[in-house]
């Protein structure tokens, strides 16, 4: 099997496909409501730091344990520890795969919806405000969101039924570039609002006293979610790198640019909203009702619109590619599932759960589990439980049970390097030990 396996052809490819990963709602949708929520400065102090002690560390041991293996996160952890149990780490990635990738093609198919306003002219000239009440008017009424996420989900289908390499690569490796330039544009146009200052300073001015356990806890499962890491999407990425592929350098690079362009997501929005005279704290709808909001004040809004929202499009997209390949090459390489099989029925169960998902706006807004929504359970148990503690085994597992030679093999062609052993002492002590911390503190242990 191992010879067979896809690889991805070039380096630009591999950087290309790993940051058209991480790159996607996360940064642009959700990072902006999580910091939002979590007052600011604050949060994104604690975000980088997570990114950097816990983030970069857990993308080097599921690039490690991929490549050495060329085996999916469940088959990864059998190849090394065939008699152990730290396969259970493999159903708990492709649990959260699959939630993720439910309430994901949610959101997903709203940016299909405001793609349709924006070319029929129904996102034209409207202020935060009528943007709120088109946002809520949509989310509430119970077909369209249905439509959408279903129409998300079958083009995430036809895209993975051509196995990884052919759609992924060139797709990622066109858009990214676009994606960048676009965000530079409407960044320096958010700079010079008028209220430009509050918004900077509600995002860089950190007051500490607003970080709480909530907040860390926040902080963590946002950098999992955006790193795409905990689940093992990385990992079966990295199963199809090549031995040539500098692993030391895609990890940093990916970590850089997915913080980069969620700091610019955080940059065009909060100047809008304290412009607009908005709350930052709006959840989920926050981004689609301050960016149009936005769009509309610029000449030619609408194929600014446009633009953006089909290059968001194609970001969820390349995300949802990597995602739905955990549980799929599990299928395809465990069960010996055909891959036109495995996509399907990775397709059809998150059609199911997508749909409750999408209701949940709707008809199913009183379904409360834990006070939460079904999306908002989904949205919070992947990011704040479910990849942390799929993080924290990868850690234990390459810090204190993979041989030392196989992770200075993959990391440093086995030479002395200074950055192999601080990734390997962060994935040993601080990576774990922090996340158990943020746990225990978060259920008031601590
Ligand atoms: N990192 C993606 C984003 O920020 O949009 C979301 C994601 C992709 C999460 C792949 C998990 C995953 F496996």
């Amino acid at each position: 099997m191992s010879q067979k396996r896809l690889q991805f052809t070039t380096k630009l490819g591999v950087i290309a496909t790993t940051v058209g990963s991480a790159v996607g709602l996360g940064n642009i949708w959700r990072f902006p409501y999580e910091a939002g929520e979590g007052g600011g400065g604050a949060f994104i102090v604690v975000y980088l730091l997570v990114i950097a002690l816990i983030g970069i560390p857990v993308i080097c041991a599921e690039f490690v344990l991929g490549r050495s293996s060329r085996r999916n996160i469940f088959g990864a952890f059998r190849h090394f520890s065939p008699k152990g149990k730290w396969h259970y780490v493999g159903y708990v990635g492709i649990l959260a795969s699959i939630m993720i990738l439910s309430f994901y093609s949610v959101v997903a198919g709203w940016t299909m919806e405001y793609i349709y306003q924006s070319v029929s002219g129904g996102l034209d000239y409207g202020t935060a405000a009528s943007f709120q009440g088109q946002f809520d008017e949509f989310s509430h009424g119970n077909w369209r969101p249905l439509m959408w996420t279903v129409a998300f989900l079958l083009c995430n289908l036809l895209i993975l039924r051509r196995g990884v390499q052919k759609g992924v690569e060139k797709m990622s490796n066109i858009m990214m570039p676009i994606l960048f330039v676009l965000l530079v544009v409407f960044c320096v146009n958010s700079l010079m609002m008028d209220k430009a200052g509050e918004g900077l300073q509600f995002l860089f001015n950190p007051d500490f006293s607003k970080v709480t356990p909530q907040v860390v806890i926040g902080a963590m499962g946002q950098a999992f979610f955006s790193l795409s890491i905990g689940l093992g999407t990385m990992m079966t990425y990295a199963s199809y790198f090549s031995k040539k592929t500098d692993l030391r350098l895609s990890a940093t690079i990916t970590a850089v640019l997915d913080t980069f362009v969620a700091i610019l997501a955080a940059v065009i929005i909060f100047p809008a909203v304290f412009s607009f005279g908005e709350s930052p704290a709006q959840g989920p709808a926050l981004v689609f009702e301050i960016l149009p909001a936005i769009f509309s004040q610029l000449p030619g809004s609408a194929v600014w619109s446009v633009l953006f929202f089909v290059l968001l499009f194609i970001a969820s997209l390349t995300s949802t590619i990597s995602m739905s390949e955990v549980s799929i090459a599990f299928l395809i390489d465990e069960k010996k599932m055909s891959r036109e099989k495995a996509t399907w029925l990775n397709t059809g169960i998150a059609i199911f759960f997508g749909a409750l998902c999408a209701l949940s706006f709707g008809c199913l807004g009183d379904v409360k589990i834990f006070g939460l929504t079904i999306f908002g359970l989904f949205d919070y148990v992947t990011s704040n439980i479910l990849l942390p503690v799929g993080g924290f085994f990868i850690s234990l597992y390459a810090g204190w049970v993979l041989d030392k030679r196989i992770f200075n093999r993959e990391l440093a062609d086995g030479r002395r390097s200074f950055f192999a052993w601080l990734m390997r002492f962060c994935l040993r002590w601080v990576a774990p030990a922090a996340i158990l911390i943020i746990f225990l503190s978060q259920i008031g242990v601590l």
